[in-house]
């Protein structure tokens, strides 16, 4: 019953790289609200992933890496659809028909294929243009309410609702446009070796990896960056202190303290105190989600079950989508 009224949701997460603390205290936090409160739809998006070249080891082992991550940090796949793209052919094959309902001139104007062509210079291949083609096929697939996006994807989600405008103004109406959902997105967490720019896996000494080794983590806390004020006092002050103050926005996340419980908490005892009291507290932060990590991958067996039931009920919605599409655009069904 409850699920009827439920709206829909759907992401998907490339697994190209590992996950870090920012992306816990930050968006991850939130998902289990987010299953409670719609219908989600969650997959790796590793047919997107390979519009940058891969290792296929690597890569195959991140897609079973992060699957077990994301159930250990609370995503249920008994509450939500958790599922890999690649074993849903409906979204490459919607992603086909879409190419031909996409124009060449609004794909050019994507800010992120520019972006990643400037990157990837020896490797601009077509599926780097069409991905945002994909991606709505990912979506409409669907018929979701709502995508959630930060603000790098909302271009996508703009693209996705205009191929799916101009498909139903040619078909009727056949695909659900969605809306955008800004996530509650929590704790922006900075790098710790340079916090003016967000924690990132491209600057791995100020990264914290959810699966790094404790010792690993003391370590990168206790030379985290602070401040070249002479207090040399935790105080919130993100425009003069932003390093304390990163620091002082992890542990609170991490401990549910608030900056003045932190100020008094290391007042008179200067940094050598604070730095490795925070790493501590992330330490314990994501020690069960290591663990339960751990434990997930070395059950193989379980994984593989929650993949397959996702991959069913994943393909059963999107080959009905799939299938009025065919159908619309005039493809003479299979033989029964
Ligand atoms: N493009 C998204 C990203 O890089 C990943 C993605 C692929 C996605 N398909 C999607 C997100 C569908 C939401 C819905 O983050």
């Amino acid at each position: 019953m409850e699920n009827e009224t439920k709206k829909v949701m759907i992401s998907g997460i490339q697994p190209s790289g590992e996950l870090h603390l920012g992306n816990y205290l930050g968006p991850l936090r939130h998902w289990p609200e987010m299953i409670d409160e719609f219908d989600c739809y969650f997959f790796l998006a590793d047919l997107h992933t390979i519009t940058v070249r891969q290792d296929p080891a690597e890569l195959r082992k991140r897609t079973l890496t992060l699957i077990a991550q994301y159930i250990a940090c609370g995503l249920d796949p008994e509450k939500c659809v958790l599922f890999i793209q690649s074993h849903v052919p409906a979204h490459s094959q919607l992603g086909w028909v879409l190419n031909c309902y996409t124009m060449f001139g609004e794909l050019s104007r994507m800010t992120q294929f520019k972006d990643k062509s400037a990157r990837n210079a020896d490797n601009i291949n077509a599926g780097l243009f069409t991905y945002p083609v994909l991606m709505a096929a990912d979506i409409l697939l669907y018929q979701p309410d709502f995508v959630p996006v930060g603000e790098d994807q909302k271009q996508h989600v703009e693209i996705c609702r205009d191929i799916a405008g101009r498909f139903n103004g040619i078909y009727g109406d056949v695909l659900k446009a969605p809306q955008p959902y800004i996530a509650k997105v929590g704790a922006r967490i900075m790098s710790l070796s340079t916090p003016n720019s967000k924690m990132s896996k491209s600057q791995p000494e100020g990264c914290v990896f959810l699966m790094e080794k404790p010792e690993d983590i003391a370590r990168k806390f206790k030379r985290a960056v602070t401040d070249s004020d002479t207090e040399r006092c935790v105080r919130w002050d993100l425009e003069h202190k932003p390093g304390v103050s990163n620091l002082m926005q992890i542990y609170a996340s991490a401990t549910g303290k608030s900056y003045e419980e932190i100020e008094r908490e290391f007042d008179g005892k200067g940094y050598g105190a604070f730095k490795p009291a925070v790493g501590e507290a992330v330490v314990e932060v994501l020690r069960p989600i290591r663990e339960e990590t751990g434990r997930l991958l070395a059950d193989k067996a379980y994984l593989e079950g929650v993949y397959r039931a996702g991959a069913e009920k994943a393909e059963y919605i999107a080959n009905k989508t799939l299938r009025k599409v065919y159908k619309k655009v005039g493809f003479l069904p299979p033989a029964k």
